[in-house]
């Protein structure tokens, strides 16, 4: 797999730098001489990412970055203009289920997600590419129309307070699995909504769906699973994915070998989601 890394040094912003496929996302490409900008909520776990990309002679630009404060977005972008702008962005800002209530993961993983590429959007060169996180549970849950026509207005202020005054809908979101898996399925409409827009700058739009993969996030959501090892055999390979696997995707997608890849979806789920449609043909045809 190559990078289009070739001639100039190409500039990447990373969000959600320190979590586990984020920071697996900064080494890979440091070692492969990209110009990092990193962004996360902790100052001091951004600098620790920083040392680990020294070691392949790459000084990464570190930011804090909260998705959900408007003016935090705003300085990063400021400090982006103010430089030569980025050449890709890969955003793996996301909250899952266990670890925040419904409306805080809808705020941070499509809210914040989406206010955050648009505004990073003008600072990304034509030619470039923003690879965003979604995940393998937007293709599991129950479709819902309402809940997708809604949330397609994520950035019109009180999107909350919209989905709480849909009665039926809304209740279902008070779940945090289901808000996490509509949000994603969400950010994915919104990379295909998208793509036309940033297609016509030149730009491309894509997300990639993770399926169990093994970072802390993972192992959280994994160990509070009562039926963990029933999900693990629907994975076609047998194993989780490892965070490395997302980051050689992500690349692959910012290089040129992805050039004609945009407003659409990557599974990386080792099989997952395919178990799970064979076993839904395979009940309906009993
Ligand atoms: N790990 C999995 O199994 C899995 C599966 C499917 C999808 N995903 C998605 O992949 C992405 C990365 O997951 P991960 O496993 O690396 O998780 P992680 O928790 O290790 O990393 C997520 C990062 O997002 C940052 N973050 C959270 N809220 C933020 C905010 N308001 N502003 C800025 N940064 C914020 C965290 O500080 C953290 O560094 C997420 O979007 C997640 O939803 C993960």
């Amino acid at each position: 797999m190559t990078s289009q890394n070739n001639q100039t040094t190409r500039r990447l912003l990373i969000t959600g730098a320190t979590g586990g496929m984020g920071r697996a996302c900064a080494l890979l490409a440091a070692a492969e001489g990209y110009d990092l900008v990193l962004a996360d909520l902790s100052a001091e776990k951004l600098e620790t990412v920083a040392a680990q990309c020294a070691r392949h002679g790459v000084a990464a630009e570190c930011h804090v970055l909260d998705v959900v404060q408007a003016d935090s977005i705003t300085s990063l972008v400021g400090a982006l203009a103010t430089g030569r702008g980025v050449d890709a962005i890969i955003h793996t800002v996301g909250l899952s289920p266990q670890m925040a209530g419904w409306e805080k993961i809808i705020d941070v993983d499509l809210i914040g997600t989406i206010n955050f590429l648009e505004a990073a959007r003008p600072q990304l060169a034509a030619g470039g590419c923003a690879v965003c996180i979604a995940s393998m549970s937007s293709y599991l849950v129950p479709p819902s129309s309402d809940i997708e026509q809604a949330m397609a207005d994520a950035t019109t202020p009180g999107l909350l307070e919209r989905l709480k005054a849909m009665p039926g809908p809304g209740k279902l979101l008070e779940h945090p699995g289901m808000a996490y898996a509509h949000a994603k399925k969400a950010l994915r409409n919104y990379v295909e909504d998208g793509a036309q827009a940033w297609g016509s700058e030149g730009k491309r739009l894509v997300s990639i769906s993770p399926g169990l993969i093994d970072t802390e996030m993972g192992r959280l959501e994994n160990d509070a699973m009562d039926n963990f090892e029933a999900m693990k055999s629907r994975v076609a390979l047998g194993r989780l994915g490892r965070p490395e696997e997302i980051a050689t995707t992500a690349l692959f997608l910012l290089s040129a070998d992805a050039a004609y890849i945009t407003g659409c979806d990557i599974l990386v789920d080792g099989g997952f989601v395919g178990t799970v449609n064979r076993e839904q043909r395979q009940r309906a045809d009993a």
